[in-house]
């Protein structure tokens, strides 16, 4: 079976009771729970972490060679700042799909620049709790061709 590693970056595990005028009120469990309704239905397996630390994403993005078809990652705020996350994508060479709850290009100017787009295959921003679901979308239709 086709196997899909999602990662959710820093903060995410507060979701429901952060900032709620900008990511709502959805937790992390919702999301999870209705990303593997998805990835059943659409018969792939799925690995879902959530990490604070940039080295620990870093790790296993780089663990994840040949281990996992596809990556979907929200890398938070990482996304604006780790060179490290991107080269980790960019070494591993596994199809991976950028998330974002928050359109990232309607917020604060240092968040409009993503380090890790250019080696993504997409990204998916701005759709709530449907940003992951798309992104889950397509990745499983990256790795069904
Ligand atoms: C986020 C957007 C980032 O700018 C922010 O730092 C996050 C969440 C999002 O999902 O909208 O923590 O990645």
């Amino acid at each position: 079976m086709r196997k899909i590693l999602v990662i959710h970056g820093p903060n995410l595990n507060l979701l429901g009771k952060r900032e709620i005028d900008v990511y709502g009120t959805v937790t992390i469990d919702e999301i999870n729970k209705d990303l593997e309704k998805l990835a059943k239905s659409k018969k792939v397996a799925l690995e879902i972490i959530q990490l604070s630390h940039e080295g620990d994403i870093v790790e296993r993005i780089g663990n994840s060679k040949g281990k996992f078809n596809a990556i979907v990652i929200n890398p938070a705020a990482y996304t604006h700042t780790s060179v490290a996350i991107r080269d980790a994508i960019s070494a591993v060479d596994i199809p991976t799909v950028e998330v974002h709850l928050s359109n990232i290009y309607a917020r604060e100017e240092f968040r409009h620049t993503s380090l890790v787009a250019p080696v993504a295959k997409g990204q998916v921003s701005g759709f709530g709790k449907m940003s992951y679901l798309l992104g889950l979308e397509a990745a499983i239709g990256l790795i069904e061709g």
